[in-house]
């Protein structure tokens, strides 16, 4: 028998969210993110639940292309990162990629090879920085790129920018930056792409023809403070179960360093998943978790394979009971706040060595 430790992924709830998401912006066409193996939910089967759907995959750089051409997805894939070394450009064609492109020697390797006929005159993307000071070309230089590099700046081309703030509502700073790059590109070009999922949720006007969206498709929603509530849910529940179950005595300790002393009698379940897992090493004593439904928190140190739970008090717990340490029924959110992190993190961090069961 294998080890029970598995994250089940929804895909149904996909589909919920991407509809969802879908009918805030219902005049744009939506990108999704499947970076980071689908921000660890897995990229080709995401990928395969939404293509008939979708227009264009976006992930961070080429190596991520690889997997989903071979997997037999043929989508049109936007790389956010563009080329990192001018032979990838060759590539561009034979993959099917849309390149981002966020340096002026990018946007000139490119040009070149279709002025050259070396490549197709794709559809390309360009970024500009509008505060995230990340990546992307000042909106300043607009003009002057758009007349030396007339095979990417076509009108099919897309200008981008990716908001610093959007996932704070409460902050004016995002509704000025859109308002300042519609303002910079009225005259100029019409094909847009701004938004991510907080801006999709948050900022209407930042709706383009175009809007990029990871984390609400996973049912994780992007703002750390839960004032605004969008209709998601949870595509990836983490699961394991008890391992063993002892009585501690008051004053006897738990795992590596006796971080954790019981102070009266205890029950204490032992949970098998640990940082190996991608269950971060630093998660604080008290960190929630549901068994049979019910809140435990954790005691002791986060081991390589193992955490352990403070299951005094809680009927029914037994060698076998399932534990869910995020998804359904206990936010990802409201784990990774007490953890110091974010649902992307948690998300993204859950090793190869936990299978994914999609249904
Ligand atoms: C350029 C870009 N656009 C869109 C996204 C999707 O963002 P989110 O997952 O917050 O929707 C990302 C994710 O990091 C990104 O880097």
């Amino acid at each position: 028998m294998a080890r029970y430790t598995h994250a089940r992924i929804n895909l149904d709830a996909l589909r919920y969210n991407f509809t969802s998401m879908s009918e805030l912006a219902p005049a744009s066409k939506q990108v999704v993110v499947i970076k980071a193996n689908a921000y660890g939910n897995g990229a080709i089967e995401v990928a395969r639940c939404l293509q008939s759907e979708v227009d264009l995959f976006a992930v961070a750089f080429l190596d991520e292309v690889y997997e989903l051409r071979e997997a037999g997805i043929t989508t049109p894939i936007l790389v956010l990162q563009g080329p990192h070394q001018e032979q990838e450009c060759e590539l561009s064609s034979v993959l099917n990629v849309v390149w981002m492109l966020h340096l002026e020697r990018q946007i000139n390797w490119i040009n070149k090879r279709i002025e050259n006929r070396e490549i197709k005159a794709n559809q390309h993307w360009v970024k500009f920085d509008t505060g995230m000071h990340r990546l992307g070309l000042d909106p300043s230089e607009y003009d002057h790129l758009a007349e030396s590099y007339p095979y990417v700046f076509t009108e099919d081309a897309v200008i981008a920018t990716h908001l610093a703030r959007a996932d704070e509502p409460e902050c004016e700073n995002a509704q000025d930056v859109v308002n300042a790059f519609l303002l910079s590109m009225q005259d100029k070009h019409q094909n847009l792409s701004i938004a991510n999922s907080a801006a999709n949720i948050s900022l209407p006007s930042a709706a383009a023809v175009y809007n990029r969206m990871g984390i609400s498709l996973y049912g994780s929603s992007p703002f750390e403070k839960e004032q605004v509530s969008p209709d998601l849910k949870p595509v990836m529940t983490l699961k394991s179960e008890v391992i063993a179950l002892r009585d501690l005595a008051a004053g006897e300790s738990v795992g590596y360093g006796a971080t954790w002393t019981a102070s009266k009698p205890s029950t204490i379940a032992t949970v098998a998943i640990g940082y190996a897992d991608g269950y971060p090493r630093h998660a604080p004593i008290g960190t929630p978790a549901l068994f049979n439904g019910k809140k435990a928190f954790l005691v002791g140190r986060v081991s390589m394979d193992m955490l352990t739970f403070d299951v005094s008090g809680l009927d029914d717990i037994d060698i076998g009971t399932e534990v869910e340490l995020w998804g359904e029924n206990l936010p990802i959110n409201e784990v990774a706040a007490k953890i110091g992190t974010i649902g992307y993190e948690l998300m993204t961090r859950v090793s190869a060595r936990v299978p994914r069961k999609y249904d």
